[in-house]
Parts: structure tokens; sequence; C-alpha cells
């Protein structure tokens, strides 16, 4: 197995692997290296069944369930609860997947849940002939490259992700007693690399909780403009075959827009994470304060 950097920031091409064959123990152990040192990983040219893709999920945790209403009759629900289908295909009329069309902004995978899908993986089936990229964004250099103002404002405050994120009032805030929210640390201690992610994004997270509402709104947008530089940035062009997975703890990824006469189709599968959401230091800030 090689591994291959695929931009300063974040990513990393894997080759010389078979997904359709089971990984050995050293094999899934280097796989899980690469992946906390990348946070994407790319895997070409793959020819994945449910059956595989499936496999591989399972060797770094429990898969997912993903929520979908019960009067859902599709190619989708016939997959059973663990697989979502991205896809704008639609049969008499209806979509066949979730999240169909167009452009999506920055975010990261079901941060409005209590425990969120700790990583996300998405396998590549129909593919339009342009558009339709993943931009991922690495969330450690967002949070490490911060002015010591904003460290200091934000350490120790939590911001609120929401899922219905076109459920606002009409005066434009979040409505707490509808939908399905959750309040997050702003910066996020990860697990296994003990690094500190910034975790905020633009198409999910409404406010930063204890601030004046016009401040909220004001560090937010600083922080959305922040994090989407493009030195933080990868943006990955889909083939058919390809499987990209991807650590929803330290990155944030957006869809850039496609056309709506082509066929996209991705098969996703996400793993529950089965340690709680940490609170971390801001990076950098105990050494400056000496
Ligand atoms: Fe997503």
């Amino acid at each position: 197995m090689e591994v291959v950097p695929l931009s300063d920031a974040i990513g990393a091409e894997i080759r010389g692997l078979d997904l359709t064959q089971p990984l050995d123990e050293g094999t899934v152990v280097a796989v899980r290296q690469a992946w906390n040192d990348h946070i994407v990983l790319v895997f070409r040219d793959q020819d994945l069944d449910l059956e595989s893709h499936n496999r591989f999920a399972e060797y770094f945790g429990e898969v997912g369930k993903h929520m979908r209403p019960k009067s859902i009759r599709n190619e989708s629900a016939e997959l059973g609860p663990n697989v979502m289908l991205v896809s704008n295909i639609r049969e008499n009329g209806k979509p066949i997947g979730s999240l169909p069309d167009g452009e999506m902004m920055f975010h990261s995978d079901t941060p409005y849940r209590e425990n969120p899908d700790k990583y996300t993986t998405l396998y590549a089936m129909e593919i339009p002939s342009t558009g339709g990229n993943t931009i991922f964004g690495n969330c450690y250099l967002a949070a490490e490259t911060l002015s010591e103002d904003v460290k200091q404002k934000l350490a120790g405050r939590k911001a609120v992700h929401v899922f219905e994120y076109g459920a606002v009032t009409k005066s434009g805030k979040f409505d707490r007693d509808n939908g399905r929210w959750w309040a997050q640390p702003v910066f996020r201690k990860h697990p296994e690399t003990g690094r500190t992610a910034l975790y905020v994004s633009e198409l999910m997270t409404e406010e930063i909780e204890g601030l004046p509402e016009d401040e909220s709104r004001e560090i937010l947008e600083l922080l959305f403009e922040h994090q989407s530089q493009q030195k933080f940035l990868h943006e990955h062009v889909w083939r058919p075959g390809d499987l990209v997975i991807w650590d929803n703890r330290c990155s944030i990824h957006a869809r850039t827009d496609f056309p709506e006469t082509e066929r996209r189709k991705l098969r996703r599968l996400t793993i529950v994470d089965e340690n709680p959401v940490m609170m971390g230091e801001p990076p950098g800030l105990e050494v400056a304060a000496q």
C-alpha cells in the first residue's frame, strides 16, 4: 500500500489496495494511520458492491443508521437503514436518494446530533461529466491559524448546529423548539490525534452560545471565511469507482454545482463515534500566553 498526498493541506490517495478483498490487520492499522495523518483518503478504481463497502467500513467501527421517512419506497429504502444514496436521479418524479441537486455549502456530517458520525465513506457509481466535485477543508489548520483574539474569545464556547438549516423564523433565527440541533464545542479535540479542530461550518452552524446575536453572527462570518481559504483545501474530482473517506471531527466539505440534466449517484455509509465529542483548547493559545 502506498500513500500519496494530494495537497499540502488535506487528502491522500491510497494505492495498491483492492477493497473487494478483505484487508489484513496490519493494512487496516496503516489505513487508520494514514487517515489520521491526512483526514481524507481516496481509493480509485474500486469495484465495490454493498457487501465489500460495508466490510471495509466495519474495520473502523459500527456503521451508522440513516434516518429516512417511512413513506419513502425507492431504491434507497431497499438498501436498508445503513445506506444513504446521494443522488439526483428521479423515478416517477421523486429522487431515489438524498441531497440531490446542485451546490452545497461547507459542512461536516451530522453535527446537529449529540453524537455525530466520526467518519463518512462515499462510493461513486455515476458521476456527471463536469462539476459535483467535493472540496475538503482541514479544520486543524483553520483552528491553528486563527488570531489570538478570536481564540481567546471562543475558548470554552459552544456553537449551535442545526439540521433543518432552512427552518428559521421570520427574524432569520433558527427555531429552538422545532427541528434538530445540538450545541458542540467550537474547538474540538480529536481523541486519536490529540489535535484541536475548529468545529463550525457555514451550512449548519447558526450561533455561538453566550454571545450577543450581532457578535455571534459577525464572528461566525469571520470563521466561515477563514476556514474556506484555498490554502486549507483540496478539491476532489470524482470518477466512477472512487471510494472517498473522511473524518468529520477535523474537516469540512462542500459540493460544487453540476448540470441537473446529468446523473449523479453515490453510496454513503457513515461510522458511529464511540467517543463523546470533546472540548479542545484553542491550539497555541497557552504557549502564547506564557
Ligand atoms: Fe456531507
